[in-house]
């Protein structure tokens, strides 16, 4: 077991239904840590550059419009397996497949306005964080 960051965004749909707290409580209930966070209103530049691997997919084009439609909390999440555990809080991407207990199974709306992101890797943390966070901002 390692201490590990990953990065992590609460999207639009959930801070329009102010639920920054409640998922802010699972990911601190299951053993993360918040190191760094803020409140940002992502450009069509940085949606696009952030979500460049799904350019090919159907749905990249609504996911950039729904990631720029309202105001995202943008983390970096820090604790033993970060990357693994924080998928685990998260639950599945489509939240009909998702455990109980799990964010995207209590909070999510659909498969796109799912409320989380959560790293898939250990090398895509490390560049997800650098997107928006400066070494400085990250205080562990
Ligand atoms: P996320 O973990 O942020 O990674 C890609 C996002 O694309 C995903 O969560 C969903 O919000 C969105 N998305 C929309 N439609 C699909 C789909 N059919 N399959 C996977 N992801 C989708």
């Amino acid at each position: 077991m390692v201490t590990q960051r990953t990065f992590s965004i609460i999207k639009p749909d959930a801070t329009r239904r102010n639920l920054t707290g409640k998922i802010n409580a699972k990911f601190e209930e299951n053993g993360l840590r918040i190191v760094a966070q803020k409140r940002i209103r992502m450009t069509k530049e940085q949606a696009e550059q952030f979500y460049a691997v799904h350019k090919e997919r159907p749905f990249y084009g609504d996911l950039v419009k729904f990631m720029t439609s309202g105001p995202v909390v943008v983390q970096v999440l820090e604790g033993e397996d970060a990357v693994a555990a924080n998928r685990k809080i998260m639950g599945a991407t489509n939240p009909a497949n998702a455990d109980a207990g799990t964010i995207r199974k209590e909070f999510a709306e659909s498969i796109e306005a799912n409320s989380v992101h959560g790293s898939d890797s250990p090398e895509n943390a490390k560049m997800e964080i650098s997107l928006f966070f400066k070494d400085s901002e990250i205080v562990g």
